[in-house]
């Protein structure tokens, strides 16, 4: 198939666009550069060997999107454009909905006008909220978002679903990622946040390299086994590979999919910690930190549904995790 990628030279989009073409799909990305790097089109070539067709520019831009789509006969569209970062969706709501919806609404329209109906939605956890419980399945409420950023994810999802209903010739699928971290295992591509990372795994990789002095640990009075926040951690490989397998899934019928990406196994700060220095022999300074607001105890994935629909399974460790995301750090 031939697969538009928007967002397709961050984080998650490379690994993504990785997968694509190893399965033997034709790729092309949409990426406006605003937390990602032009050199990240050769990594992904280098790696698996194949070239990609990438555009530069923006998705609410109207005129772009209608030239990309009629310049390629795109089949399916994975959709991972936009603002991520929860602290300053809180400080810049207008920037975050503005960004998240409008290039959304944008990306649909042209879709529709060029008769494309399948695309996998880049969504999260959060759209969870504060659950009562865990492991969260996807039947569990959506909605009672705690910032802005969560709050576009799940107002995309319930666009997508008005787009559904209105036209039951798309092909939806949502993907409800947990905590992805890692990177390629060539160490050729990986997650390169600018500034101070907000993110754990990003933070500890600060800390190795001597560029940040200590690791705060938000709280360690939370009911979890040491005290401190758990998290389900999903190598990025492992979830570029769920895109694979939804986008084959979408192919089969009309309908709107949604499945939760993560390993149904939680760590606590402290293991990552202990994880990360055994898996690369490296001392990770940390003190423990006040909590962090808006941060909760436990949260991790019920992720059978995806095993189950998708045959699709997280296969990484958490060392894996650990060592892959040095790899990469380490080198840049
Ligand atoms: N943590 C620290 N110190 C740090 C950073 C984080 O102790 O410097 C702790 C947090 O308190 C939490 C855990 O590490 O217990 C994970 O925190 P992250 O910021 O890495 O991740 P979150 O679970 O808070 O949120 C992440 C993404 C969201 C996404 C969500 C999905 O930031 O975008 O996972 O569950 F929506």
């Amino acid at each position: 198939m031939k697969i538009l990628v928007t967002g397709g030279l961050g984080f998650l989009g490379s690994h993504i666009c990785v997968e694509l073409l190893e399965n033997k799909h034709e790729v092309i990305v949409v990426d406006n550069l605003y937390n990602s790097k032009i050199e990240v089109k050769d990594r992904i070539q280098e790696i698996a060997g194949k070239e990609i067709k990438v555009y530069i520019g923006d998705c609410a831009d109207e005129v772009l999107m209608d030239k990309v789509f009629a310049e390629n006969a795109i089949d399916s569209v994975i959709h991972c454009a936009g603002l991520k970062a929860v602290g300053e969706s809180v400080e810049k709501p207008v920037l975050y909905y503005q960004t998240n919806l409008g290039t959304t609404l944008n990306l649909l329209k042209v879709m529709q006008k060029h008769n494309v109906k399948k695309i996998i939605f880049s969504s999260t956890a959060t759209v969870y909220g504060v659950p009562e419980k865990s492991p969260i399945d996807e039947t569990f409420e959506v909605g009672k978002t705690t910032n802005p950023y969560a709050t576009t994810k799940y107002m995309i999802e319930q666009i997508l679903e008005d787009v559904y209903q209105a036209d039951k010739t798309w092909s939806i699928g949502i993907l409800r990622y947990f905590n992805p971290i890692g990177a390629h295992e060539s160490g050729l591509i990986g997650e390169e946040p600018n500034g101070i990372p907000n993110n754990l795994l990003p933070y500890i990789l600060k800390v190795a390299k001597g560029e940040l002095p200590v690791l705060n640990v938000f709280g360690n009075d939370y009911a979890t086994k040491d005290g401190t926040g758990v998290r389900d951690y999903i190598h990025v490989v492992d979830l570029a590979k769920a895109h694979v397998k939804a986008v084959e899934k979408i192919n089969e019928n009309h309908a709107v999919y949604k499945y939760n990406i993560g390993t149904g196994v939680g760590y606590s700060v402290l293991d990552i910690v202990q994880s990360f220095e055994k898996a690369n022999n490296v001392k990770i300074h940390y003190q423990i930190a006040p909590r962090r607001l808006g941060d909760i105890d436990i949260y991790f994935s019920n992720p059978e549904k995806a095993e189950r629909e998708l045959g699709w399974k997280a296969e990484r460790t958490i060392e894996d995790m650990c060592r892959d995301a040095w790899r990469f750090a380490a080198r840049a």
